[in-house]
């Protein structure tokens, strides 16, 4: 699940992140399987910057048995939907790592911009070259 964001966290990281996304607000939200009611990943985003501007940051994850079914594409847009209505911020930015395919074909699927690659810091300490891709909420409005 890690390999393209640094490598394993400690149990004390998971859980730190964990109750900063339970807060209601947080921007973050659970993958549920409707069928079953299990929880099999997240999505979420949060304010960021990036040059000179405010942006929209976001992430997803989706767990091993649930991937390859479409799961995070659906839910990226329903999220997507969310960050438009609050409306704080016109772009939303994805970072994916250049080699890591299901996530650039998330960009790619819903319509982001590839803008160009670049190199981020995450976590401290670990260089990745990750593309910048840029979708506009307010893009057919
Ligand atoms: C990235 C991730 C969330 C994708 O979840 P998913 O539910 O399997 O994704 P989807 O089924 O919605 O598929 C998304 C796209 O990726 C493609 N894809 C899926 N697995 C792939 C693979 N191994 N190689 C290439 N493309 C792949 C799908 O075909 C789909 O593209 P399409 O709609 O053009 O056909 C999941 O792989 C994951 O959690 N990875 C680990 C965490 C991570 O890296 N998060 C992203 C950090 S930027």
């Amino acid at each position: 699940m890690m390999r393209h964001l640094g490598g394993a966290e400690s149990t004390e990281k998971i859980a730190e992140r964990q109750s900063r996304y339970e807060r209601p607000g947080s921007g973050q939200f659970k993958i549920v399987d409707r069928a079953s009611g299990d929880g099999v990943g997240w999505v979420g985003f949060w304010d960021g910057e990036w040059g000179e501007q405010q942006i929209y940051e976001i992430g997803w994850s989706v767990t091993p048995p649930f991937q390859g079914r479409g799961i995070a594409v659906a839910a990226t847009r329903q999220v997507l939907d969310v960050a438009r209505a609050q409306g704080r911020h016109r772009y939303v930015h994805a970072f994916p790592a250049v080699d890591n395919a299901p996530s650039n074909a998330i960009c790619r699927r819903l319509a982001f911009e590839l803008i160009g690659t670049c190199e981020v810091e995450y976590p401290p300490g670990n260089q990745m070259r990750c593309n910048d891709w840029r979708l506009d909420l307010l893009a057919g409005r």
